[in-house]
């Protein structure tokens, strides 16, 4: 097991092959892709041809940047997963920050610990100036783990979608910390994420 970081409860680990059935899973449940798709399972040859080829390619590519699957460190279960990667104009000193977890698992505070630590990563180990993260204005439960990993709002924009989800007339909102207003808040070096 290749592990990229740990937190109090959570460790984040590269994914494998083997994390297929686990995806299909986690991409099943309508209130997981609720504002993603608007509650649409992703199919699971998409996910076996896109998805998982996309997120081991990023391992392959990074030691440091791409999607972790996100594990309950006492039970071994698999949660769900965390990324932190450049944007797609592939600059690394600006980082997209993104989480889906399993609904088993919401409400505990595992995004905003998983988030807190790869802040915390991004800001003292990489060289990150700028972490960022989007999600739709009416998504309130991912906002708020914004919020409490530390991120202000920075605007607030519209896409023009071919097929746009319920909601998605409120547009999405991006979220942002800079490093240096990170150090100021958080600045104990090798303090628990
Ligand atoms: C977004 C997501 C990762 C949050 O995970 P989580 O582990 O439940 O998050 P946390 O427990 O750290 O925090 C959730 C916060 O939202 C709050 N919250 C939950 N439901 C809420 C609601 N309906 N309205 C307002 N706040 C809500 C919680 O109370 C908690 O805040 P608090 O600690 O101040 O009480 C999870 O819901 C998820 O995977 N959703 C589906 C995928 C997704 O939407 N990802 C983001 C797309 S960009």
């Amino acid at each position: 097991m290749h592990v990229f970081l740990e937190t109090e409860r959570l460790t984040l680990r590269r994914f494998t092959e083997a994390d297929l059935d686990n995806l299909v899973a986690l991409d099943a449940d309508p209130e997981v892709m609720r504002y993603l798709t608007g509650g649409v399972p992703t199919p699971p040859e998409v996910i076996a041809t896109r998805t998982l080829p996309r997120m081991l390619d990023y391992h392959r590519r990074f030691d440091n940047h791409g999607y972790w699957a996100a594990i309950d460190t006492s039970s071994g279960q698999f949660l769900g997963w965390f990324e932190l990667r450049p944007g797609d104009d592939g600059r690394t000193d600006e980082l997209e920050l993104g989480y889906r977890l399993r609904r088993a698992a919401w409400g505990r505070g595992y995004a905003t610990e998983g988030s807190r630590a790869l802040l915390r990563r991004a800001f003292t180990e990489l060289d990150a100036q700028r972490v960022y993260a989007q999600t739709m204005t009416v998504n309130v439960r991912s906002r708020r783990v914004m919020e409490k990993a530390g991120l202000t709002l920075v605007r607030t924009f519209h896409r023009d979608w071919p097929d746009p989800i319920d909601g998605a007339e409120h547009g999405e909102v991006e979220y942002a910390l800079h490093r240096a207003d990170w150090l100021r808040r958080d600045p104990q070096p090798g303090s628990a994420g």
